[in-house]
Formats: structure tokens, sequence, C-alpha cells
């Protein structure tokens, strides 16, 4: 059914139909022209990495990173279970197997004491993983104060999967930054939209080459067609990218604009007992692409699918938060490591409308109907 208001839609502006209107007139429309140049530039600028690499996805974008990085097949990469089936996709698509870890109770992202534990069973067993993928969910940044040093620790590569939370920073440093590989996504409901598209960033020369080229059908660089090795058609195209350039400039206040309504949620239902909002480690520099909480697990009946029954006879979209890797049929048989943070999550969380162009008077519908299913209007 169309919603009246939706998660998180596209939200275009004029700087971008513009652009859009001058790629088409410059008949640059296909993966190569100026504007595809002008996005990798302005991009590196804006995440403060020396080499960006635009691509039809941030799938597309996983998958080469994962490939750059050293991941082959019959590797394991140590994936969280609480993400979008893309980040564990990326993995198998390389005939690689994810390992499955599951969450921190308050910040829902990967638990770093499990990554350490399986880092060191696995060096002690001589087995190391050949990758670990951190996501930062729902627009958070994962707690890299200890990640980072820890793969350090074990010669692992880390791969940041940041599709969710362009516009974050964690101690000064912007997501996506932090991994080996940084990956975005421009989907039509994330941060900024390119309507589809991704981005892998690096300060590696070398690993951006080697993405550029396994984009580009792994073309070598002669006059005729010559192939190597199997690559892969992944470029974006300049018509897209220069919607991505006019986004780009709208990114501060696209992010202003979800944090306002982060702190609108947080305080029209934080004091509702048993509500709980899924924390930040850097609260003040989360991009908050979606505001997410969850329902005590000891209330005697969750009333989370009573909250999106509600909401949706209403025409308004939420949703449930990421149903786990593990829990899933296509995942059924891969390796976990955990207990049960992400189902519960799954089971009790709800993300709540958190489309930056979503208006006050938009909340204030969606926060009255919330405090009227539990009891609080
Ligand atoms: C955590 C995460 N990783 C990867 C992706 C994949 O990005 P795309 O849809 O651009 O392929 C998404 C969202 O779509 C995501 O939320």
């Amino acid at each position: 059914m169309p919603y009246r208001i939706y998660l998180s839609p596209p939200h275009m502006d004029p700087l971008s139909r513009e652009l859009l209107l001058d790629a088409y007139d410059s008949n640059w429309v296909a993966p190569v022209g100026p504007h595809l140049t002008a996005f990798e530039k302005e991009f590196s600028q804006a995440v403060q990495k020396s080499q960006a690499i635009a691509m039809s996805s941030g799938t597309a974008a996983l998958h080469l990173a994962l490939e750059a990085v050293g991941v082959r097949a019959g590797d394991d990469v140590i994936v969280p279970s609480l993400t979008f089936v893309a980040t564990a996709n990326a993995v198998r698509y390389l005939g690689a197997h994810p390992v499955f870890v599951d969450s921190d109770p308050t910040y829902w992202m990967m638990n770093v004491d499990l990554v350490e534990q399986l880092l060191e069973d696995r060096h002690r067993a001589n087995n190391q993983v050949a990758a670990v993928v951190a996501v930062d969910l729902y627009g958070q940044c994962s707690d890299y104060d200890r990640l980072s040093p820890l793969c350090q620790r074990y010669g692992v590569p880390l791969v940041e999967d940041a599709a969710e939370a362009l516009g974050a920073t964690y101690r000064g440093r912007h997501a996506g930054s932090f991994g080996e590989v940084g990956v975005f996504s421009f989907n039509g409901n994330k941060m900024i939209t390119t309507s589809g598209g991704g981005m892998a960033v690096t300060n590696n020369p070398s690993i951006a080459t080697r993405i550029r080229h396994l984009a580009t059908q792994a073309r070598e660089p002669v006059e005729h067609y010559e192939h190597r090795e199997l690559g892969y058609n992944y470029r974006m195209s300049n018509l897209l990218a220069a919607v991505g350039r006019g986004q780009l400039r709208c990114l501060t206040d696209r992010v202003e604009r979800r944090r306002g309504i982060f702190n609108r949620y947080e305080s029209s239902l934080g004091d509702i007992p048993g509500v709980r909002f899924m924390e930040a480690h850097d609260p003040l520099h989360a991009a908050r692409w979606l505001t997410t909480l969850h329902f005590d697990s000891k209330m005697p009946d969750s009333p989370r699918d009573q909250v999106i029954e509600t909401l949706k006879n209403k025409g308004i979209e939420s949703r449930p938060v990421w149903k786990p890797m593990h829990l899933q049929p296509l995942y059924s048989k891969a390796h976990y490591v955990g207990g049960t943070v992400a189902q519960e999550l799954f089971e009790t969380g709800l993300c709540l409308p958190s489309g930056s162009s979503m208006t006050e008077h938009e909340q204030n519908e969606v926060v009255q109907l919330v405090q009227k299913v539990l009891g609080a209007a």
C-alpha cells in the first residue's frame, strides 16, 4: 500500500536536477565523464580519504572492497549478524563464508568482546579469518577505539560498511574512514541518494586501482579489449554521479534534519517505561539515519507490532529492525557466535520514519500515535 509518510524516502534538491540535466545535455551519460570524476574527488574530500571509486551500488562496492583486501573462496570473514543482507552476500559472492557475531545490547553493533575472542581463538588455531566487516548501523559508528587496534593486532583487514552512516563522525573522524576500505550506499532510502549507487573509499592507491579495474570488467589498459581475469560491470554512470554531486552538497543539512528528528522522538518517547533508544558511541556526531528503539523484552506483550500496525493504518511506514543473518533461511547453516541479543532486538526493535524531508507536523503525528499505543498520551 502506498504510504503518506515513508520510512526514509529520497529527498531530492534543485541542484541535483540541474546537474543531472547538465550531464544529459553533455551526452556524457555512460559510466565515464566529468561529473563522475568530480563526484569521486568531492566525495573523497568529504570523508577525508585520498581515493574514492563510485559504483552502481553499495553491495557492488562491498564485493570489490572484500576482494581487494584479499578475501578469497573458502575464507572466513567476520560479519555482524544484525545488518542488511548485502553485507553478508558480498562475502558469499567471493565464495567466502561469513562468521556471524551477535550484537552489543546497548549499541546494537557487533559485540567487540566476541570479535576479540574469535580473533584470538583463530590465531591460536592458526586459522585466522580473512577480514572483519564492521557495520555502522542506522547511522552510528562502530566502536573503532576498540575494533581498529584489535584488527591491527591480529593483522586482519577491517572493511567498514558505512552504507547507513554517511555524515556521521566518531572521535572527529568520518564514518567510512576507519576501514582499510570504507563503503557507502546511495540507495533511495539512504542519507543521500543517486537513485542507486555506492562508493568505496581508501587511502591505499593499489587497493583503489584494483577496485577500479575489477569494476570496469577488468579490462587491460590497451587499445583492444584484453582481459586476464574476471571483472564486473560495476561503475556508476555519469548521469547518477551528477545527482550525487548535488546531493552531497545537501549532506550537512540532511544530517542536521535527521538529528533533529531523533531528538524530537527521544524527548517525546524516551521517558516511557520500557522504551529504549539505540545508543551511539559518539551520540552528538551520529548521523541518525533511522531513529530506532526497542521495547524492554521483560514487557509482557511487546507492543512493537501494534505500533507498526497502528501507524500503517494511518498511512505511515515503520519497520522492525533488521532480521539477524543467522536467523535467515539463507544463512541457517552459517557459523554464529553469541547469544540472543540480536534476536531480541529483532523481536522488539522498531525503526521510526526518519526521512530528512519529514515535517514537524508529520513527526508530531507519529509521536502522538506511538504515545497512544503505549498508553502515554
Ligand atoms: C548496512 C548496509 N550495507 C549494504 C547495503 C547495500 O547498499 P546498496 O543497496 O546500495 O547495494 C545497505 C543498504 O542498502 C545497508 O543498509
